[in-house]
């Protein structure tokens, strides 16, 4: 696939971004388990994230990537950053990367940023991306409205760069389908936070794996920035104060340092636990080869049965 043969990585596979909680440690892990790791910016200032850099640099001989918040207060310094550390590849969320794209291109490094509509995704082949990442619905953290099964051909139809499939992929029948939707890569998030070398509060690991199919919610649907997460009672009362009218001003309050208590304290009360709807699908803490070759190996056997089904 265009991904791994791009990146010459073992497996199509991008460890999705995920503010407070992939460190480099984290991103070079994935990364020696046959992936893309990715250090996610968000969360952590330009300092904290050149450490970080330098941290996986000496943990993997192999590429990892940066993703950037673009909301992120110090988002122009951190885009500095991944040239002057010649970071292979950066994944970007929340906006519109346009006006790095000429210096990141430069420095020859892949660009990919996620994109929950066909029109983000026409901007961005404009402005020069190398692909761009479709992220469906079902995905944890920050959402768009489409389902991956809607929005990925669509936005495979709709460019002539590669198209990597990111939002509701825990199994090998789940990685066949975004095959069929014309990935050119995946990106998962979920299943990778109850892997044994997930730097996330073990209280965490435990609600992801207690959680079934119905267990996510999505806040500020309201408000205008939607997250999809585990309920509990920080998204109970969340959603009832916005269905209240709260004001931006109060809900930011609410949830101001909500991520962090649930990853570092293990507060799964009032903490914010981002999660994808495939957490019913997250039964035990694994390792991250375990779960990524498993995955690959699964895809494999459901090959095999897919061609043997007749319509
Ligand atoms: C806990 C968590 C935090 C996330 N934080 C970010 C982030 O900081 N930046 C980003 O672009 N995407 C973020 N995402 C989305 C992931 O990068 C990825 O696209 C998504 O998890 C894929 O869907 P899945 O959860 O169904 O595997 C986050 C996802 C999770 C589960």
């Amino acid at each position: 696939m265009w991904l791994n043969e791009t990146l010459k990585i073992k497996y199509p596979l991008i460890q999705g971004g995920m503010a407070n909680i992939a460190t480099g440690a984290f991103a070079a892990a994935v990364s020696n388990a046959g992936g893309l790791g990715l250090i996610a910016g968000g969360g952590m200032s330009p300092e904290m994230l050149r450490e970080n850099i330098r941290e996986a640099k000496k943990l993997t001989d192999k590429p990892f990537g940066v993703n950037l918040m673009l909301l992120h207060p110090q988002a122009g310094e951190m885009a500095d950053i991944v040239v002057e550390e010649k970071v292979p590849v950066v994944t970007t969320g929340a906006g519109n990367p346009g006006i790095y794209i000429k210096k990141w291109k430069e420095a020859g490094i892949i660009v990919m940023p996620v994109v929950p509509s066909v029109a983000l995704a026409r901007r961005m082949e404009k402005a020069g991306v190398d692909a761009v990442i479709a992220e469906g619905t079902e995905s944890g953290g920050h959402v768009g409205e489409l389902t991956t099964m809607a929005l990925a051909p669509q936005v495979k139809a709709a460019v002539n760069i590669p198209v990597i499939v990111a939002g509701g992929i825990a199994s090998g029948k789940q990685l066949l389908a975004a095959v069929a939707l014309g990935a050119d890569g995946v990106q998962v998030g979920t299943i990778l936070l109850a892997s044994t070398e997930c730097p996330i509060h073990q209280n965490y690991k435990n609600a992801i794996i207690k959680a079934k199919d119905t267990d996510t919610t999505v806040t500020g649907r309201i408000a205008g920035t939607p997250v999809r997460i585990l309920k509990n009672k920080m998204a109970r009362t969340y959603i009832k104060k916005e269905k209240e009218g709260a004001e931006m001003m109060e809900l930011e309050k609410y949830t101001l340092g909500s991520l962090k208590r649930a990853v570092f304290e293990g507060d799964v009360e009032t903490g914010s636990l981002m999660s994808g709807q495939v957490a019913g699908m997250v039964h035990e803490e694994r390792s991250l080869k375990d779960i990524i070759e498993g995955l690959f190996k699964e895809y494999e056997e459901e090959k095999k049965r897919v061609m043997e089904v007749h319509l």
